[in-house]
């Protein structure tokens, strides 16, 4: 039994994209991206995504973002994000790096989401600064960092005041299965999307799906120079092909969510939920004496203290059970009626 919900990516990986690994190591195959099972991959998004596309598969999701919002403003742009997106609190600065110093400026959002007139007002601040950059991209992640997941509607609506301004649009999409597998898929209007497979079963492959092929030369060129046009390229295209078959993105995506719920679930009434829990995250307010008490039973999980005083992230994923979540949910209860005493 696991008692490991730090995150997502500490957990192990789906046998079928271990098998697919497996596979894809017998003979040989063309290098550098042009093998047969990238090329498959192409395929296979074209259809998922009902448009033609181009595929770059790299091994983290910072690279996917970073290389994607880079393809797509110039190094004087401004780059529009969450408070809380990743490529503004997590990647050391890539997307400025890659760019050549685009600036990210963060737009804050309760929930984790970012809302169509806050927008708005932060390209027009920008544009009346002048001299601070020329907006050029919105990144926009779904699911979000807070574990919730933007409706259509909220989706569409930021999209179009990006397009309205002639923002280009980037979506963070490393838990997009686990949004899709709630029933948001609208990606029309996304130039480029950071598709995550690490984080749901895969071994180390994310995939950067550009959608305005026009941007495909400049991902290609970065993808390549940044040292991420991997050799075997075919080994991260084998994870996402398996990724992608039978479903095992939206299955694996699916579990995840159903044992965050159930989490959510035993615990309502008993514990303060911070946000909505809509994807496979929950974060939660705890006395700092119950977490340290749970972490010595070897229940790991993360202090968000990011997100304010005594919140801790708790996340669950496609080999959680029923069992590692009853378990720490029965602990927590326990814990909490200790305090109480
Ligand atoms: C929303 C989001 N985007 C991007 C990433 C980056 O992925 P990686 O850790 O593979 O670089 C993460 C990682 O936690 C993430 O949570």
């Amino acid at each position: 039994m696991t008692k490991d919900f730090r995150s997502d990516n500490t957990l192990g990986c789906s046998p079928e994209i271990l098998e697919a690994i497996t596979r894809a190591a017998k003979g040989t195959a063309t290098s550098y991206g042009d093998d047969e099972i990238t090329a498959r991959v192409r395929v296979r998004c074209s259809e998922l995504f009902e448009r033609d596309v181009d595929v770059f598969p790299v091994i983290t999701g910072s690279a996917a973002n970073a290389l994607s919002v880079a393809s797509m403003t110039e190094p004087w742009g401004v780059v529009l994000c969450h408070a809380d997106a990743h490529i503004h609190r997590d990647e050391l600065g890539g997307v400025e790096f890659f760019s050549g110093g685009a600036k990210v400026i963060t737009i804050p959002g309760a929930g984790g989401k970012l809302h169509a007139a806050d927008v708005q007002n932060a390209i027009d601040g920008v544009r009346n600064g002048s001299r601070t950059g020329v907006p050029s991209v919105l990144s926009l992640t779904n699911a979000t960092e807070a574990g919730t997941v933007y409706t259509n509607d909220e989706l569409r609506s930021l999209i179009e005041v990006a397009r309205r301004n002639r923002l280009r649009v980037h979506l963070d999409g490393a838990r997009l299965a686990n949004a899709i597998a709630t029933g948001t898929s609208d990606l029309d209007g996304v130039d480029i999307l950071s598709f995550g497979v690490t984080k749901n079963g895969g071994m180390t492959a994310d995939l950067i799906v550009v959608f305005s092929r026009e941007l495909a030369e400049g991902v290609s060129i970065r993808w390549h120079r940044s040292g991420h046009r991997a050799s075997k390229s075919r080994f991260l295209s084998a994870q996402i092909e398996a990724y992608l078959t039978n479903d095992l993105w939206l299955r694996n995506a699916r579990h995840a969510n159903a044992m965050a719920a159930r989490f959510r679930d035993a615990i309502s009434g008993r514990v303060e939920i911070v946000y909505p829990v809509e994807a496979n995250m929950i974060f939660i307010r705890l006395e700092k004496g119950v977490y340290e008490s749970l972490t010595r039973d070897g229940f790991l999980f993360f202090d968000a203290a990011i997100y304010g005083p005594d919140i801790y992230r708790i996340m669950t994923g496609f080999s959680t059970t029923p069992e590692d979540v009853d378990e720490l949910a029965a602990a927590l209860e326990d814990r909490q009626s200790c305090l109480s005493c």
